[in-house]
């Protein structure tokens, strides 16, 4: 792998043997190495730092509620800023959504939704309710729970004797259809891909449909057409199917609205899982955030058979809040709509120069591209060539971070999310487009493919 860093060996391990250099600060959308670097977080890190990085404010208010208490058991406890981020987060949230649980992160918020949905069936007499149909590809987790509802091969396929696997229905990647239909009327076609699954199953199994309304790093932000998910809500209501939407990298704002929910009012989900921009990186923090008509009856049946040691932790609660403040003071919703519109051209105009570009997509500052062998045919670029890896490197190279997932499935074609921090301006952008321009050529010219006079 190109970008070498010279360092004693680590007692540290994550997925590979690959190293990268020692983090020093990190300011607004730079973050410094230790080597004096600074790079462009054109990712949010993993799409998480949302308000960017070392915000003053924030920084404050966990140092007061540090000097107060940073743990305080939630059996013995009740905390302030936990009280007060549950009853601010149920205000963004659609109608009736007003019951939250607080988590650490996005996969135990997803285990979390699966669990209440379980016990919810339980609670009204419909035990034999038990399986949740998610979408190929897709990503909820890495828990076994979350990992079974994951649309992705490569990663749990050495893990299915260890869990029970759930049903799943393609995603609508409608930019790879070459048929005559509308994206509409595609939108329905891959929604009733929902109702022949439940048939499949037999209706009385199915327990929920879990979807990330717009798509995270397993499908480089795929926007679903708009009649996709109300027409989804129709079929989980006829047959008494809880929605649930796994917004925890779409949620707290990344897309251009709070939730990814509120771009299709006509698709209320039921219960919602949040994380990533959440605590923006300030604290490990999830929730989900469920309809009390699921609450209330599991709660009326004895409880929750569920929890975590550091669920509503009064430090990442109070970053939680915090980093609401931020959102909401600066409006960084709006700006993320606004600069998202702006990047989208910014990228689009890299697709006219790299013919290998076949596709811009997504929503406010959720935004990929994908690369093809042939934008007719959507063919994607071989795998030998590892692009996914390669233009990434090449970015990292110029001191810009990218993300980047093999798109069909996990085995094929590549993406990159540029999803810089939602507070990001004209000139960052500008400076961040700059950069992937570079690598872009740099990897054209390594791989000897074309790109436009
Ligand atoms: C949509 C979605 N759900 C769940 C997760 C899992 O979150 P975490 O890595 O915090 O466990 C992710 C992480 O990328 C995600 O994008």
């Amino acid at each position: 792998m190109s970008n070498p860093v010279d360092r004693p060996p680590s007692h540290l391990f994550y997925q590979t043997r690959q190293r990268r250099p020692l983090l020093d600060r990190g300011e607004g959308i730079y973050l410094y190495a230790e080597d004096g670097r600074r790079f462009l977080d054109g990712s949010s890190g993993a799409m998480v730092a949302n308000i960017g990085h070392g915000n003053r404010a924030v920084l404050d208010a966990m140092k007061a509620q540090m000097d107060k208490a940073t743990f305080g058991y939630r059996l013995h406890f009740e905390n302030a800023p936990a009280e007060e981020l549950a009853a601010r987060t149920a205000r963004r949230m659609p109608d009736g959504l007003d019951r939250v649980f607080f988590v650490s992160g996005g996969s135990e918020a997803v285990e979390s939704c699966i669990k209440l949905a379980r016990q919810w069936a339980i609670a009204t007499g419909a035990g034999q309710r038990y399986k949740v149909i998610s979408r190929f590809p897709s990503y909820h987790g890495s828990t076994l729970g979350a990992l079974a509802l994951t649309g992705m091969a490569t990663m749990s396929q050495p893990f299915a004797p260890m869990m029970q696997e759930m049903p799943k229905i393609p995603a609508p990647t409608c930019y790879l259809d070459r048929d005559d239909l509308s994206d509409e009327a595609r939108g329905l076609r891959y929604a009733e891909a929902l109702r022949d699954c439940i048939l499949r199953e037999g209706p009385e199994t199915v327990l929920a449909f879990i979807v990330e309304p717009i798509g995270g790093a397993s499908t480089g932000a795929l926007v679903p057409p708009d009649s996709y998910l109300p027409r989804i809500r129709e079929i989980c209501d006829e047959f008494g199917i809880l929605l649930i939407f796994d917004e925890v990298m779409t949620g707290a704002g990344r897309t251009g609205a709070f939730l990814g929910a509120d771009h299709w009012p006509a698709a209320k989900p039921d219960i919602v899982s949040l994380s990533k921009g959440f605590a923006a990186g300030y604290a490990p923090l999830g929730a989900m955030v469920a309809d009390r008509a699921v609450v209330e009856p599991v709660l009326d049946a004895g409880g929750f058979i569920h929890g975590y040691t550091y669920a509503g932790n009064p430090l990442a609660c109070a970053a939680g809040l915090a980093v609401l403040d931020e959102i909401e003071r600066n409006d960084l919703v709006g700006n993320a709509a606004r600069m998202g519109e702006a990047l989208r051209t910014r990228l689009e105009a890299l697709k006219d120069r790299y013919p290998f570009i076949g596709d811009v997509r997504g929503r406010g500052l959720l935004l990929a591209f994908e690369l093809v062998a042939d934008r007719e045919t959507m063919a994607p670029l071989p795998t030998a060539l590892n692009a996914h890896v390669e233009l990434v490197e090449a970015a990292y190279a110029r001191e810009l971070i990218i993300y980047s997932r093999r798109t069909r499935g996990g085995i094929a074609g590549d993406h990159f999310m540029v999803c810089p921090p939602l507070i990001i301006d004209e000139a960052g952008l500008d400076e961040l487009a700059n950069k992937l321009d570079d690598a872009l050529a740099a990897f054209a010219a390594a791989n000897d493919l074309p790109t436009a006079a």
